[in-house]
């Protein structure tokens, strides 16, 4: 059983404080590091924030590090939870001991960050991998693993960025690789040619990189983000073999009920839903785009049913959704999109986390796990993804220790599973439908 548990102060991937967890059992010491979002939707658990101007600006996490050294670590102690067999009730017991329905009292970053770091020494405790005890915990069977397509976020906008771009993210997904190790180096192959094109476009000044490691050049349109990346994606010789996702998360350009696409300049460019609508489905015809996440805003729900109705491609509600088994039901019943985004620190626990993922399944939706602007190079969420067979998940570009953490450790998961001998298959084309099979 657990003999200690205690927070220390870190940092993220933006250089702000960050809750880190030790948890220590007969097995180890079990670490876990939270991350935290920028463009963050208003349905989403809270983190606390020491809010004392005089260090970091207010971003500071001491009290949300006191919350797990001096409340819920001595509260699961004393309770004799094991987390080989009882993290829903480690879980439960945070949850109940917070009493606030957004963990707004003792802080969702400090509740996850025991939440992952139980779920390790579980998994430490049981003689298995994490992957493999998530894949119990969620319910999956795990006969055999799916290991995912990794969507690559390399071109960088809206509250990432510093250039013009309204929209957040443009992602790059090797569906047509045989295997994830193919697939990182496919879109590694393409990150670099994307590189050198915007370099011979937009000079050398142009090659920053945005929060997720992508780049942000000076460009507004999302057909030259598309047509930039359809020509790297030619030019690293993958062409038909690369599909392509957007999240705008257009709920950072949301106000007084239209879409400003120019909200980083100072020309405004008010498009409504229709109007925005219409966007899409021109892009959607022109390039070869098959995941569409916020396309409306998180309370967009009549936009979202209405796109949804034609809608061929995966309709991921991220803000709409906010890993909320609440909100997910209420999707399910608008038909508002067909794909759940599961960020686990939207809700704050590993259970609930899952508890939303199923959710979606059950309806027969698809799960796409992802990463936070603001990450560490915890890698959690690789094994997440494969536990619950997913498919798919989004950590960013081929680039920067904190998005690489996770592909990285997803090779370590594919060699590991070909060197045990267990049965195993990238999740390519079908990323979709990966869970049902
Ligand atoms: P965030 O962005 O982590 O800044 O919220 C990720 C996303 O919108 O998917
Ligand atoms: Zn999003």
């Amino acid at each position: 059983s657990i003999t200690s548990i205690t927070a220390q102060q870190r940092l993220d991937s933006r250089g702000k404080p960050t809750v880190q967890v030790q948890l220590t059992t007969p097995h180890g010491t079990f670490r876990a590091i939270v991350p935290s979002g920028a463009s963050k939707g208003d349905y989403e658990a809270v983190e606390l924030r020491d809010g004392d101007k005089s260090a970091f600006e207010g971003n500071g996490v001491l009290e949300a590090c006191r919350s797990v050294t001096d409340v819920l670590g001595p509260k699961i102690i004393e309770a004799g939870l094991d987390p080989s067999k009882d993290l829903k009730k480690i879980d439960q017991l945070m949850i109940d001991t917070d009493g606030t329905p957004d963990k707004s009292k003792l802080g969702a970053n400090a509740i996850l960050g025991i939440s992952m770091a139980a779920a390790r020494a579980g998994a430490a405790a049981r003689g298995m991998p994490l992957y493999q005890y998530l894949a119990d915990e969620s319910g999956t069977p795990s006969k055999d693993f799916v290991l995912p397509v990794p969507f690559m976020n390399v071109l960088n906008g809206g509250d990432h960025s510093g250039n013009p771009m309204a929209f957040q993210e443009f992602m790059i997904a090797p569906t047509h690789a045989t295997s994830f190790a193919q697939a990182v180096q496919w879109n590694a192959e393409t990150y670099s040619a994307l590189k050198t094109l915007i370099q011979s476009k937009h000079g050398k000044g142009a090659i920053g990189l945005g929060d997720e490691g992508g780049f942000a050049p000076p460009i507004q349109h999302p057909h030259e983000a598309l047509d930039l990346l359809m020509e790297a994606i030619k030019i690293a010789g993958h062409e038909g073999k690369i599909k392509i996702g957007i999240d705008p998360a257009s709920q950072s350009f949301f106000t007084d009920g239209k879409y400003n696409m120019g909200f980083k300049t100072n020309a405004p460019d008010m498009l409504d839903a229709a109007q925005l609508g219409d966007l899409y489905r021109e892009l959607l015809e022109k390039y070869p785009i098959v995941l569409l996440e916020d396309p409306f805003g998180q309370d967009d729900w009549s936009a979202f049913t209405e796109f949804n109705k034609d809608c061929t491609i995966e309709l991921v509600g991220d803000d709409l959704l906010a890993t909320n088994v609440d909100r997910v039901k209420i999707g399910e019943e608008k038909k508002a999109c067909n794909s759940m985004l599961l960020k686990i620190n939207q809700i704050g626990t590993i259970t609930e986390a899952i508890g939303a993922g199923n959710e979606a399944f059950s309806a027969g939706w698809s799960v796409f796990v992802s990463h936070r602007s603001g990450e560490t190079t915890d890698d959690f969420i690789a094994d997440l993804t494969v536990g619950m067979r997913t498919g798919h998940l989004k950590s960013g570009a081929p680039a920067r220790g904190e998005r690489v953490a996770k592909y990285n450790r997803l090779m370590d998961i594919e060699d590991e599973l070909a060197a045990k001998g267990l049965t195993f298959r990238y999740a390519g084309e079908g990323f979709r439908d990966a869970h049902k099979d």
